[in-house]
């Protein structure tokens, strides 16, 4: 078990490279098993949750080989239809993989996914969307099995604008008869990769981001070379360091249209924001006032994944915050260790409300889930005085080279044996 010992106070100064989005390369690896060609997937960060999935594509009978940044997955040999339950249990969004598994093979297992530290997750869009696409699918024994000797195409409006129900569908549609419609589908920049990706597969998809995405059946798919987008939601967690700890950095490869809504919040914090094409600059002093309402929507709206880590930067904010978290039911449970360092925060259900203190100080605090431990550190970037943070396989997750980054902008962060 690691730990990282953080020494507060510091501002941050320098430029962030920014890793190909966690949430852009899951559902590309999902739609590899799609082709019984090669796929190339450039500049893939080294994190578990890509780990697992190529650990679940090798279960499937893929060939996996790494080369510097990019993975190369062999599909030719993929046999089974079958998803590890361990694998899936640590990795619950690969339930995505039903759509691409179904139409590779017809049919798919998985046990069911359960909830994990922020929430419920449940699946009912995913499987909804797949039955109204002709798939038979039978729940029992904590399994989710489902079948389907012709997938057809078919019109499609989901309750939410579910990001993985969206994608599942997408993956179950492009060999299907005929035309599907997914309508109320998400907008996140993530779903238009995903759509590039398979258009570069060979398939027909259009109206990613506009809410209503129209996938036209194909006969076969072939293999392609691809670079995902950058991850929004890594940039947006240096962005919001810098700006409570004062400093100025440039993060490059996200564009301001993905995280628009965060940059809206920083300015009205009172940071400066320049943007020049795919560089975002952010200059601030550290004492910031407070954004007075922050509520977590769908995209384009504040993304619940930057959530906690603008909790911590509130905490040391002028003023009151209240945040509202929209999307999941039990996302603030880095609140308390956050109290531990002398944040004053309220949760009451789905609201936080941050009153700000002048300044925080270090202590020892455990992480709990993926962008809550991104909260931590930033807190003891910014608190006097040093902190540890305990349980670093949450970050590990999500952020490839954490420690060493923030490093790069002048944090004094070390990771080490706890
Ligand atoms: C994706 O999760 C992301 N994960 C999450 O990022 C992100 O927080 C979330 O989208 C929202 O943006 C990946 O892309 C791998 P949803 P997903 O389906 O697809 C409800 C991170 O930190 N819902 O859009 O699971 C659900 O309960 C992770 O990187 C249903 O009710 O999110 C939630 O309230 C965390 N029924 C809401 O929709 C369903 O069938 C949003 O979930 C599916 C979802």
């Amino acid at each position: 078990m690691d730990k990282f010992i953080v020494q507060g106070g510091l501002k941050l100064f320098g430029a962030a490279e920014i890793q190909a989005a966690k949430n852009a390369v899951l559902p590309l690896l999902a739609a590899s098993v799609l082709t019984d060609e090669k796929v190339i997937l450039h500049n893939v960060p080294s994190i578990s949750d890509v780990e697992n999935m190529l650990h679940i594509l090798s279960e499937l009978g893929c060939v996996i080989t790494r080369a510097q940044g990019s993975v190369i997955i062999d599909g030719k040999n993929a046999v089974s239809h079958e998803l590890p339950a361990s694998l899936t249990r640590e990795l619950r969004s690969s339930v995505f993989m039903l759509g691409s598994v179904l139409t590779r093979f017809h049919r798919a297992k998985i046990s069911y996914p359960g909830g994990c530290d922020i929430g419920l997750r449940p699946i009912d869009l995913h499987l909804s969307g797949l039955k109204r696409l002709g798939v038979t699918i039978i729940e029992e024994n904590g399994y989710v099995i489902c079948s389907a000797d012709k997938i057809r195409g078919a019109d499609i409006l989901l309750d939410f604008p579910s990001v993985g129900a969206t994608e599942n569908i997408m993956l179950a549609a492009v060999k299907a008869e005929g035309e599907t419609v997914i309508r109320n589908a998400a907008k996140e920049p993530e779903i238009a990769d995903l759509q590039n990706f398979l258009l570069s597969m060979g398939a027909k998809v259009k109206g990613a981001g506009s809410g209503t995405v129209i996938i036209e059946g194909v006969k076969a798919l072939h293999g392609v070379e691809y670079t995902p987008i950058r991850d929004r939601i890594e940039a947006g967690t240096f962005l919001i360091a810098a700006a409570c700890c004062g400093g100025e950095i440039e993060t490059r490869g996200v564009t301001e249209e993905n995280i628009a809504a965060l940059l809206h919040k920083l300015r009205e914090n009172g940071c400066k924001i320049t943007v020049k094409g795919d560089k975002i600059r952010l200059q601030s002093s550290g004492r910031l006032k407070s954004a007075s309402l922050v509520q977590t929507l769908p995209f384009p709206g504040f993304p619940t994944d930057l959530q906690a880590q603008y909790t911590a930067l509130s905490a040391t904010a002028r003023g009151t915050t209240v945040v509202e978290e929209n999307l999941f039911e039990t996302r603030y449970k880095y609140a308390g260790e956050l109290k531990k360092m002398g944040a004053d925060v309220t949760v009451r259900g789905r609201t936080a409300v941050i009153r700000g203190v002048d300044k925080l100080h270090g202590a020892s605090v455990t992480a709990s889930d993926l962008r809550g431990g991104a909260a931590l550190v930033i807190a003891a970037l910014n608190a006097e005085g040093e902190s540890n943070v305990f349980d670093l396989s949450h970050i590990d997750r999500g952020y490839a080279l954490f420690s060493e980054k923030l490093s790069g902008l002048g944090a004094r962060i070390r990771r080490v044996k706890a």
